[in-house]
């Protein structure tokens, strides 16, 4: 395998100035580790966020139905966190559904601010929350979860409901999860953070939910490869890859793969990506706690569990969390 060095891939985009430096750079970085790997937040492209809307509706998916029945049942117990000047973060301003659901049930918020890394997203997700509370103040905050996310002052000096729903938070390995809570630990005037998470239950169930029977999750993680075939001139043939939902027990998650039906080389760029059969791309880990294991992380992280609310089958859970203002271990395990 060659490819050019990472410090001439900014020559590159004179051959092609429409694609992204920084989506070359992490899927050719990747795709030469030795274990290949596609950072997970590329599965969403216009493309792919379609596809993951209709993963939600997959009588499979058990983690949306799940999440919306305890938020129905349950956000109106969020009122003791909201004074008339809160504002509700919203961290990776997910589907709009849930949303709405909690503005429904706590009618005195009047300040909503959603954070996201795409500004698109965010305006028509702004404009059209906006049309439906009149009321309420909407401030979208372009800013990135895994770095620092930035707040204009204003912002930072109101008290702080954080809502971070969708089971985001298992997208990120261990470490960095509890890197997160704590800069979230950390923020000014948080009243509370809310926060769903899966729990880890029956394997064949897991898989099921990440590798259903009308492969959407299939076309979902294979759209990858046709993006990246877009965006970079790949030439992956899809036909000799498929898709793979593999339970990793020992850290506890859903991890996908791309799995490559033979020995061969794939060019992008100015690189050749070789394959053996059999050897994969590692593209998502969705990590799966317990109350228990959730519990620790959040204590590791600077906050005190007030609940963890579950859905009546025990599928899902979302955690009600208070800063403790400490942040040392509290097990090594
Ligand atoms: C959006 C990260 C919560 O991990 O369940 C669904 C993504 N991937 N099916 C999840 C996903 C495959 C999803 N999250």
């Amino acid at each position: 395998m060659h490819t050019k060095n990472l410090k001439d891939i900014s020559k590159l985009s004179n051959v092609n100035k429409n694609y992204d430096l920084t989506f070359t750079k992490s899927i050719l970085f990747g795709l030469k580790a030795r274990q290949k790997t596609i950072e997970s937040k590329w599965l969403y492209d216009e493309n792919g966020s379609k596809i993951f809307d209709a993963i939600t509706e997959l009588e499979e998916y058990y983690p949306t139905r799940a999440e919306t029945e305890i938020l129905r049942k349950c956000s109106g117990d969020l009122a003791q966190f909201i004074s008339p000047d809160t504002v509700m973060i919203e961290l990776g301003s997910g589907s709009s559904t849930k949303t709405r659901l909690v503005l429904d049930a706590l009618p005195a918020l009047k300040h909503y601010a959603p954070l996201d890394i795409s500004k698109e997203y965010l305006e028509v997700a702004a404009k059209g929350l906006s049309a439906d509370y009149p009321s309420i103040e909407v401030t979208p905050i372009v800013a990135d979860l895994t770095n620092e996310m930035k707040l204009t002052s204003a912002l930072e000096e109101m008290p702080k409901l954080i809502f971070f729903p969708g089971s985001t938070i298992g997208n990120f390995e261990v470490n960095e999860a509890r890197k997160m809570l704590r800069r979230i630990a950390k923020m000014k005037h948080v009243a509370a953070l809310v926060v769903g998470f899966d729990l880890v239950k029956d394997t064949s169930k897991l898989i099921r939910a990440y590798d259903d029977s009308k492969g959407v999750t299939a076309m979902f993680n294979m759209n990858l490869l046709t993006r990246i075939n877009r965006e970079l001139h790949a030439d992956f043939d899809l036909e000799m890859f498929y898709h793979e939902a593999r339970w990793n027990d020992k850290l506890s998650r859903i991890e996908m793969h791309l799995v490559s039906k033979c020995n061969q080389d794939v060019y992008l760029l100015e690189a050749c990506i070789s394959f053996k059969a059999g050897e994969t791309i590692h593209t998502e880990n969705s990590h799966k706690y317990t109350a228990d294991s959730f519990t620790t992380l959040s204590k590791e992280s600077g906050w005190a569990i007030q609940d963890i609310w579950n859905d009546e089958e025990g599928l899902f859970a979302v955690a009600v969390l208070k800063p403790s203002g400490e942040f040392c271990l509290v097990s090594l395990a």
